[in-house]
């Protein structure tokens, strides 16, 4: 067993795990962040992105221990309360999920591109979203949902919320 200590959706944890752990099983079983699912367990389909250090990493491709003196922020992590974060009120206001498997997800990807382009045009999104994957094939609404929050946030901070 390995101690690691991280800050998870701003709560500092230490914890004894399995070197072989991965990040998403912490965060699920150990933690019961069950908003971060599992799709495929090979880093195919996003389903368990969350930001580690305020970038999106895929967590099936990540062990518990890399993740030790970081920081780690799930889809659990990004409503101020009852305030939903800007990207997850542009997915509801504008049907971006379906059956809401892919959502945190593309959520915690979504967030990342706007990060990196505040103002993204449709292909910076597709682009930018093209390792995540949505069974019910919902792409048309989470792209409108992503470019929603880009002009209704307006800044990189109101894109990036809590992180
Ligand atoms: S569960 Fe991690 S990418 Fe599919
Ligand atoms: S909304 Fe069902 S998998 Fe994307």
């Amino acid at each position: 067993m390995v101690r690691i200590s991280l800050d998870v959706d701003g709560d500092h944890v230490s914890d004894e795990v399995e070197p072989r752990m991965l990040l998403v099983q912490y965060l699920r079983e150990k933690l019961g962040k069950t908003g971060t699912v599992v799709g495929c367990d090979t880093s195919n389909c996003g389903a368990c992105t969350v930001h580690l250090d305020g970038r999106s990493v895929k967590s099936c491709n990540v062990l518990a221990v890399q993740a030790d003196g970081h920081e780690v922020t799930t889809i659990e992590g990004l409503a101020d309360g009852d305030e939903l974060h800007p990207v997850q009120e542009a997915f509801r206001e504008c049907h971006g999920l379906q059956c809401g498997f892919c959502t945190p997800g593309m959520i915690m990807q979504a967030i990342d591109v706007l990060n990196e382009h505040p103002q993204p045009t449709e292909e910076e999104v597709r682009l930018g979203l093209e390792g995540n994957l949505c069974r019910c094939t919902g792409y048309h609404n989470i792209v409108k949902s992503v470019l929603y929050a880009a002009e209704h946030s307006g800044s990189t901070a109101g894109a990036g919320g809590a992180q």
